[in-house]
């Protein structure tokens, strides 16, 4: 495939958590990774000029920055986290003249190619070696069905791929076989271009973002239940897009990492502000709640169509508890967390249905196991489950492998804050995916990381 560029790989960065004072302060998390990437794709189709604050400045939302320019966009950063994002509005897509290279970014591409593919043009995407070794059928098939061209694919539906987008997309109702936002997005963006209206099922609820955005550009969204825990999304196709003053809240994944470490390591008390607080992801916080955790809202307010809290965190004894199969959607990434803070748990922790994480950044329950193994916590994987044996301490002393996954990275430096003897990781530089200030901000609150 000679029309595709082959990417360098970083540089790795080798770091290593360990025990030091308790995690004490106050910290502001960066822009919710989920929001920053919608809203920047919302303001490529909304005809005018939106303002953006808080964005995620991380690789990931950087590359989507990057395609939106590609694609006809003029996006310009006016301070930090601050973006000012022109569209020329939907149908008016320019074909872009190079390779669109998202990198490690799984959310970045699949939205992207379903925005792509209500358009009538050509584009390659591509990205790094983890993102070029994940799945791309689940979004390539509900686009085939509407109309787009797959013009090239590499071994079964994985980038790099090039697409023809649909001249008049056709307006389907999709039930998505995984549940997947990134999916349920890909349809509903490509959905924007078709006459008539587009339906994705799901059958369990998977993050909302998407559709509360398109309602706050002005689409016409309506969300149904559907079974006991799924939904039915219909959008009308061809909304006239307004742009829009945006900001994004904290992002409750990222936050995650300081939470771990504040309620693992003894006599922390921690305040995270601005964080975003939607249901559909905090099955984290519930868990964390049930285990014993001590965590407080302190304040919560209204931004942007998003509810935001303020929350206080401070050390806990934590006990083993069974999160179900069915909260996976509202905590798909903050199961490598949840397995480091329950190896500080009292007893179990069974973690039900997760196959998802196979198809990660990295084959995330692989790693996970791998990680706790190198540092001395019993566990055992059966089927798709994770059960952690919490022992109310990590032995710790390994060196964890984090096969280019920021969370990966993150989840293994916090068990290091806490476990006995220091925890390695061979490779820091994918943090920057996401959190780009992560080592800086944990640091600040008393974290020993080098
Ligand atoms: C995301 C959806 C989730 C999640 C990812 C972000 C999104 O992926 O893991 O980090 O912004 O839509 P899936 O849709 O594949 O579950």
């Amino acid at each position: 495939m000679n029309t595709i560029v082959t990417r360098h790989a970083k540089a790795a960065q080798p770091f290593e958590a360990r025990r030091l004072g308790p995690i004490k302060g106050r910290v502001r998390i960066p822009g919710d990774k989920s929001i920053s990437h919608r809203s920047l794709l919302l303001g490529l189709l909304a005809i005018g000029e939106s303002e953006i604050e808080g964005l995620l400045e991380g690789e990931d939302v950087l590359a989507t920055a990057r395609a939106c320019a590609q694609l006809g966009a003029s996006v310009e950063r006016t301070g930090p986290g601050s973006w000012r994002i022109s569209g020329a509005g939907l149908g008016s897509l320019l074909p872009p003249k190079d390779v669109i290279d998202f990198g490690n970014s799984g959310t970045g591409v699949r939205l992207m190619m379903g925005l792509v593919a209500g358009h009538p043009v050509e584009a390659v995407f591509d990205g790094d070696a983890s993102l070029r070794s994940r799945p791309m059928r689940r979004v390539l098939d509900p686009l085939s069905k509407m109309g787009t061209e797959i013009l090239v694919q590499a071994d079964g539906g994985k980038l790099p791929i090039k697409i023809r987008g649909a001249r008049d997309p056709i307006p389907i109702e999709y039930e998505s076989p995984v549940p997947s936002a990134q999916v349920k997005s890909a349809v509903l963006l490509c959905g924007l271009a078709a006459p008539g209206e587009t339906t994705v099922i799901e059958r369990e609820a998977t993050r909302d973002h998407t559709e509360r955005l398109l309602s706050c550009f002005g689409a016409d969204v309506s969300v149904a239940k559907h079974g006991v825990h799924g939904r039915r999304i219909t959008l009308k196709g061809r909304p006239e897009l307004k742009p829009q003053k945006l900001r994004v809240p904290g992002d409750p994944s990222s936050a995650a990492f300081p939470i771990a470490a504040a309620l693992i390591v003894k006599n922390s008390d921690l305040v995270l502000e601005g964080l975003l607080d939607n249901p559909l992801r905090s099955g984290l916080l519930a868990t964390l709640k049930e285990m014993g955790a001590k965590i407080e809202d302190l304040a919560r307010r209204e931004e942007s169509g998003e509810t935001v809290v303020d929350l206080r965190v401070r050390a806990s004894t934590l006990k083993g508890v069974e999160v179900p199969a069915e909260r996976a959607p509202s905590m798909i990434d903050e199961y490598p967390i949840l397995a480091v803070i329950a190896s500080f748990a009292e007893g179990d922790t069974v973690m039900r249905g997760l196959s998802e994480l196979r198809v990660k950044e990295s084959d995330r329950l692989a790693a996970v196991a791998a990680g706790l193994q190198a540092n001395g916590v019993s566990h055992e994987i059966q089927g798709d489950d994770l059960i952690v044996h919490g022992k109310g301490r990590a032995p710790g002393g390994g060196e964890v492998k984090t096969h280019m996954d920021h969370r990966i990275a993150m989840s293994f430096l916090m068990m290091g804050l806490a476990s006995e003897k220091p925890v390695a990781i061979d490779d820091a530089s994918f943090v920057a995916t996401s959190f780009p200030d992560f080592v800086g901000l944990m640091r600040g609150v008393g974290a020993d990381i080098r």
